[in-house]
């Protein structure tokens, strides 16, 4: 008995070759669309390579640069850091990030500090230590400098990461490496 073709075959195939393209435009023009909010609302990358993380509010939550860098000039910033230290920011006259943080954490015996801009000075409220805008003892009981962090804006986020280099205050190796 001879063989008759299918005669849906072809129209069948047209009919999703048709369906494809349809459905692959309603696709495109979606993603499209959608790009600009996925790209707002993908999360910043959590550790980076160079062992960074993003700088975060007191509740977790990624701080968008843009918070801080409206911010005026002079301004210490408190951010969570590195293994969620707390860590000051610096905006510059030119409203960028000094390139470095300063970790939040007296090296007499660990005390948090406030920025006391009066005196252009972190004061240590435990025993009196001083410190300068950079960090540098001014005043003991303090043995050391505080601890830096590399800070950078990438993108929309504030990223900081660990400081390994030559301690630029001291021109020498830093004691926390
Ligand atoms: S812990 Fe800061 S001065 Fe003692």
């Amino acid at each position: 008995m001879e063989k008759s073709l299918p005669l849906e075959s072809p129209s069948m195939s047209r009919r999703q070759l048709l369906n494809f393209l349809t459905g692959a435009a309603v696709a495109a023009t979606a993603g499209a669309a959608l790009y600009p909010a996925g790209k707002f609302f993908v999360p910043p990358q959590e550790v980076g390579e160079d062992g960074s993380i993003v700088a975060k509010d007191i509740n977790g939550n990624p701080i968008p640069a843009r918070q801080i860098l409206d911010s005026p000039p002079g301004t210490r910033a408190l951010v969570a850091g590195l293994a969620g230290e707390p860590t000051y920011l610096t905006v510059q006259e030119d409203g960028t990030l000094h390139p470095w943080g300063i970790v939040d954490n007296c090296t007499h015996l660990g005390c948090t500090f406030p920025w006391n801009p009066n005196d252009n000075q972190f004061q240590c409220p435990c025993h009196g230590s001083r410190y300068d805008k950079e960090g540098r003892v001014v005043r003991g009981p303090a043995p050391l400098p505080l601890r830096l962090a590399h800070v950078s804006v990438v993108g929309d986020y504030i990223r900081i990461s660990p400081w390994t280099d030559i301690d630029p205050r001291t021109g020498k190796k830093p004691w926390w490496v």
